[in-house]
Order: C-alpha cells, then structure tokens, then sequence
C-alpha cells in the first residue's frame, strides 16, 4: 500500500470495523470471524474506546464505557467477596471475580482458558479517564463502577492473575502492575479516591519505579512487550527514565524485527509466535514520546509495515507468520481453531491511535 488515498482508505475501513462489530448493548467482538474471539474483553474494548475518543466518537466509545460498567455492577456482590478473600490472603473464588472476556450480554465467557486477569479492569479505569479527558462523560453508575474496580484492585494487587496475553496464571506480572497504577492513578483523576486506593497506588509506584529494567514478572529474565504500555500510553514513568530506557532497550533488541514487526515474548508459540501490529504502535508510541534522532522515522516505518498487513478486504489480524519466532508450532494452532483473528478489532483501533500520533487524517 503506497499510496495517501489507499491509506486514507484503511483508515476509514478501520473505524467501519469498529463500529460494525460494537453491539447495541455497547460491546465490542474482539475477533468477530476468528472461533476464539466472539467475546468483549475489557482491555481490548479500552483500547477500542481510546481510538474512538481520537476520531471523536465520544458517543460510542460512552456506550463500551456504559456496557464495562454494567457488567461491573452487576457482579458488585462477587467482587466484594474476592476484596474480602484477598484481604484473608486467599485467592477469590471463579465465580466472584472479575472475568476478562464476557458475552456480548455480559455473561461470562467460556473457562477453557484463564478467565482471572487484573490489567483489564485497570486499562478500563485509565481509558475512561482518557473518554473523560477527551471531552467525554463520567455517569452516575460508571463512577460507582470505577470506585468498586478502584477497591478491588488496591485489595488485590498482588494476587497472581493471568497476564494480558492471557497466561501464566500463577504470576504476579510487571506489565499488570503497571495497568493497576495507571488505573488507581486514573481513580485519583476523576476524584474518586479513597485511603485504600492512594495506599495501593503508592505501593505500585515503590515496586515500579526505581527499578533497573522490567521484567515479564519478579525473577523472570524474559522481556515482554506489553511492557510498553506503562510508558505509552499509561505515562507511568517518563519515557526517560532509567528503567523505561533499559527496558526499551530490550524489546528493540529482543523483539522487534528488521522490517518494524514486533513479538510478544521470545518463548512465545501461540500461532507460532508472529509480529503483532498492536505492538509494533505500542513502541512507535514509545519512540515518538523519545523523539531521539529516527525515532519519527521509525514510527512512520511501523504504520507502513501495518498497512502492509492489510488483506484486500482492508482487514488487518492479530499476529502474521512471516518472521515467526516458533513456526514449527502454527500449523496446532491452524488445526485447532483456524485460522489466527483477521480482522482484530484492537489491531485496527491502534493502527488510528498511531495515524493520530503521527499528525496524519482521522475518518
Ligand atoms: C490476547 C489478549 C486479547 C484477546 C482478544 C488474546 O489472544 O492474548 O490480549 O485480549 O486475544 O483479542
């Protein structure tokens, strides 16, 4: 794709992808053709919201806002007894804590795979703070949401909970803390503090900042790419900061390819372990925060190798195969479930964030 208009093109066709697949009730289907995915998450739904906030579609992205606070209220009751469980250090029962992916009503998804996850409802908070900047509205029923998320998250930030990837279940993850700051920072913001949360904030900030480099978990050696986040866009520490930059430093070296595609984690083998557009923004976001001398170039270089994963239709997946870090393991995968998620909604929802980061037309 080399051309402005085909360009502009993908950019309508994305924000057409998001509208589409959100439904009356105002959630959005993660991956609406993949067998996986006919779910809302609350982080990819977050994300969704913030590019929608950026086109000025404050009207739909309240409605994913209204949607995430429903689902929230109405499992108020189960959420207390997980903030009671934690308090007694134990882990909360299946059925009271937050899900990370529900129906379309609101129901909680499947629990085949690790259903108990922690950053989800922290991006939440951070993203409906960014709809609030943004010009949006906060109602009634979503400040009481995010003042019982606020509570659940400072009772249970250091709980094990599976990672935004959906794994490693009995770890306590670097990038999830980083999503309970920026949300807990985001309760502070919309005035919705209370003792325990500025209590649990300043913990997070203590186990975050100051450290030498991120890794995926305490002890781990590996670097993960979700790491990303906590400098853009959560803003957790400045992209100058010692830990940002070493950090920065390793998924450059570790896990970004020659041609801007960008891996989760090297040991990943999910689909074989391919480039993931929605990280190849998350460090184009970092760069233009850096501004170093190519930085920009860089970024512009990200958004082109995007487009360049666009199928005819204009749909752009999760993952693609090219660089594969274990293409051994594609084909279980393939037989499994098909093939991965095309279109994703969150990939086209970073593709506009990073187009509006760029200076460049928004649909
Ligand atoms: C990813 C999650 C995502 C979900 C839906 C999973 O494979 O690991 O981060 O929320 O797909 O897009």
């Amino acid at each position: 794709m080399t051309h402005e208009a085909d360009r502009r093109d993908l950019a309508a066709h994305s924000l057409d992808v998001l509208l589409r697949w959100q439904t009356d009730g105002g959630a959005f289907i993660a991956g609406p053709t993949f067998s996986q995915y006919g779910f809302s998450w609350f982080r990819d739904g977050s994300f969704i919201a913030e590019a929608l906030d950026l086109c000025g579609r404050l009207e739909e992205a309240g409605r994913f806002h209204a949607w995430a606070s429903r689902v929230i209220l109405d499992g108020a009751a189960g959420m207390e007894r997980a903030i009671v469980a934690a308090g007694e250090g134990r882990v909360p029962d299946g059925c009271d804590y937050l899900h990370c992916r529900y129906t379309v009503d609101g129901e909680p998804g499947p629990d085949d795979w690790p259903t108990f996850q922690l950053d989800g409802p922290g991006i939440w908070l951070w993203s409906l703070d960014h709809h609030v900047r943004c010009g949006g509205t906060m109602t009634v029923d979503e400040a009481a949401a995010a003042r019982l998320v606020g509570t659940y998250l400072a009772a249970l930030r250091d709980t094990p909970a599976a990672d935004a990837w959906e794994e490693a279940p009995d770890r306590v993850h670097t990038s999830t803390r980083g999503a309970m700051l920026a949300g807990l920072r985001a309760i502070a913001a919309l005035g919705l503090d209370e003792p325990a949360t500025a209590d649990a904030r300043d913990a997070l900030e203590r186990q975050l900042i100051g450290r030498r480099v991120w890794a995926k978990w305490d002890g781990s050696d590996a670097v993960d790419a979700s790491l990303l986040w906590l400098i853009a866009p959560y803003g957790t520490v400045d992209v100058h900061a010692p830990v940002a930059a070493a950090t920065v430093a390793r998924i450059e070296a570790e896990l970004e390819d020659d041609d801007g595609g960008v891996h989760r984690y090297r040991d990943d083998t999910y689909y074989g372990g391919g480039a993931w557009p929605l990280l190849s923004v998350a460090l184009a976001r970092v760069r233009l925060l850096r501004d170093a001398p190519g930085d920009r170039e860089l970024a512009r270089r990200a958004l082109a190798w995007i487009e360049a994963q666009a199928d005819a239709h204009g749909d752009l997946p999760e993952q693609t195969p090219t660089l594969s870090l274990h293409p051994e393991r594609i084909e279980e995968w393939t037989a499994a479930w098909g093939p991965s998620a095309r279109p994703l909604l969150w990939s086209h929802a970073t593709y506009l964030i990073l187009r509006r980061e760029l200076g460049l037309w928004l649909p």
